[in-house]
């Protein structure tokens, strides 16, 4: 019996009005379910870990929203609603720890380290496997939100390509890169590292829950030749599912539940123009046109920037170097209660004030504009 079918029992009584509602459905109940360690009395739900951040990909995206980071009275962090990304400015993961820091870990292990949060800066205690790389660095990601991703994976790389101006030849100051993935172009996650839906919800079940994929066979995720102990651990993978703990079919089933998810309904309110003569729509283009005619009003030019010092993390993702950013979608703004990559901003104000490098100019007429003006943009913003 396949894994997904046990999942759901109950929605395939349900009479499904076609095919695709019934692959989001089933896709919704393994993108919430809470995975298991193997072995478990039914193969269908195991292979979580040996290290891992959260059980299931809803435990960070909730309502496929962004992450709440669940913080306990002493600072100290759950693995829920973020992560902890390591690497170095060559583009290298941790010799010992990865591409990742995976902070729980299931019975008979130890997750790798205790992450602690204060303002936006994240504190680590107790590393398992001693100390970093000398030049690794660590810096907080907040899981972002997960509505109308199908559209944006439908805006052309032509689109995306004409948009790119990587060497300033306008002379605006605006010089948008792609980031170029095995050949592919990258328009998902804080980096833009991942090129498809499939890919990132793959990259998930590693990093994330420590599941093994056809994208990442591996049943130990993201554990290194120094974690033998976690290379050892138990796996869920079966010849039922590929030898896999996620095979192509449920990985399939969970790309189409993220394509599916809706955007939010646009803005009501009009901005007399402010959006753009402030220079924010240089990056976060107000509508693109997927490649089937469709407007999509994300406000995102889904290109990588250089944002300047204030939010560098010193972490080259593929071509994305330390100070550069994916453009993140402003639609949603109205929900959002922490901004930017690691949830360090509380509002769009404080966002801004972030904004350096490419933006500086940007920031400074948004700080030069009247009282009046000043409002006007913010309400419209948040409104989005
Ligand atoms: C431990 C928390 C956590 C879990 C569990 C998790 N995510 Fe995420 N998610 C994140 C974070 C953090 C990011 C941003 C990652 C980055 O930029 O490196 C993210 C980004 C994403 C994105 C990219 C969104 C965008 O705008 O580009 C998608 C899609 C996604 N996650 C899907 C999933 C799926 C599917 C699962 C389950 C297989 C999952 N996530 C599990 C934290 C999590
Ligand atoms: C040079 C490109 C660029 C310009 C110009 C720019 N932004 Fe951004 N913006 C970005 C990037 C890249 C991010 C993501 C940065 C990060 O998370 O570290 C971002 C993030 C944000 C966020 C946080 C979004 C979230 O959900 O976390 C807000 C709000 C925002 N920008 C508003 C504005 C406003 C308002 C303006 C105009 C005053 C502006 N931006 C101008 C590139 C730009």
């Amino acid at each position: 019996m396949k894994k997904y079918i046990f999942l759901i029992g109950g929605c395939l009584l349900a009479t499904p009005s076609s095919a695709d509602t019934l692959d989001f459905a089933m896709g919704k109940a393994l993108f919430d379910r809470p995975w298991t360690s193997a072995p478990a009395a039914t193969q269908a739900t195991d292979g979580l870990g040996p290290l891992f951040n959260a059980r299931s990909c809803l435990a960070c995206h909730p309502k496929s929203g962004r992450g709440v980071i669940d913080r306990a009275e002493n600072g100290q962090l759950s693995g829920r609603g973020y992560v902890i990304r390591i690497g170095n400015e060559k583009g290298e993961d941790d010799p010992v720890y990865g591409h990742q820091l995976q902070t729980n870990a299931i019975h008979g292990f130890k997750g790798e380290a205790k992450v602690f949060y204060e303002d936006g800066y994240y504190k680590l205690t107790e590393l398992t496997y001693g100390e970093m790389a000398e030049d690794s660095k660590f810096a907080g990601r907040l899981s972002q939100p997960l509505y109308g991703l199908g559209l944006l994976d439908r805006i052309s790389d032509e689109t995306l390509l004409a948009l790119a101006d990587p060497d300033d030849k306008n002379k605006d100051g605006i010089s948008g890169r792609v980031n170029m993935v095995d050949g592919k172009i990258g328009r998902f996650a804080w980096k833009a590292t991942a090129p498809t839906l499939e890919i990132q919800a793959a990259n998930a079940f590693s990093n994330d829950i420590g599941m093994s994929t056809p994208v990442h066979p591996q049943h130990y995720g993201d554990c290194t030749k120094a974690q033998q102990d976690c290379r050892q651990g138990p796996s869920g993978a079966s010849p039922q599912f590929e030898n896999l703990e996620i095979d192509s079919q449920m990985l399939h089933l969970v790309t189409t539940y993220l394509k599916g998810l809706k955007p939010p309904a646009p803005t009501t309110l009009k901005d007399d123009g402010l959006f753009t003569s402030t220079g924010c729509a240089a990056c976060h283009i107000p509508v693109l046109t997927t490649s089937d005619g469709r407007k999509v009003q994300a406000y995102t030019d889904l290109l990588l920037h250089n944002m300047g010092d204030a939010l560098a993390d010193g972490i080259r993702e593929g071509d994305a170097s330390g100070r550069e950013w994916r453009t993140q979608p402003l639609w949603g703004t109205r929900d959002t209660k922490l901004f930017l990559h690691d949830g360090r901003a509380k509002s769009v104000e404080e966002a801004i004030s972030f904004h350096g490098g490419e933006a500086q100019s940007a920031k400074e007429r948004f700080y030069n504009l009247s009282k009046g003006a000043k409002t006007k943009l913010l309400a419209f913003i948040n409104s989005l």
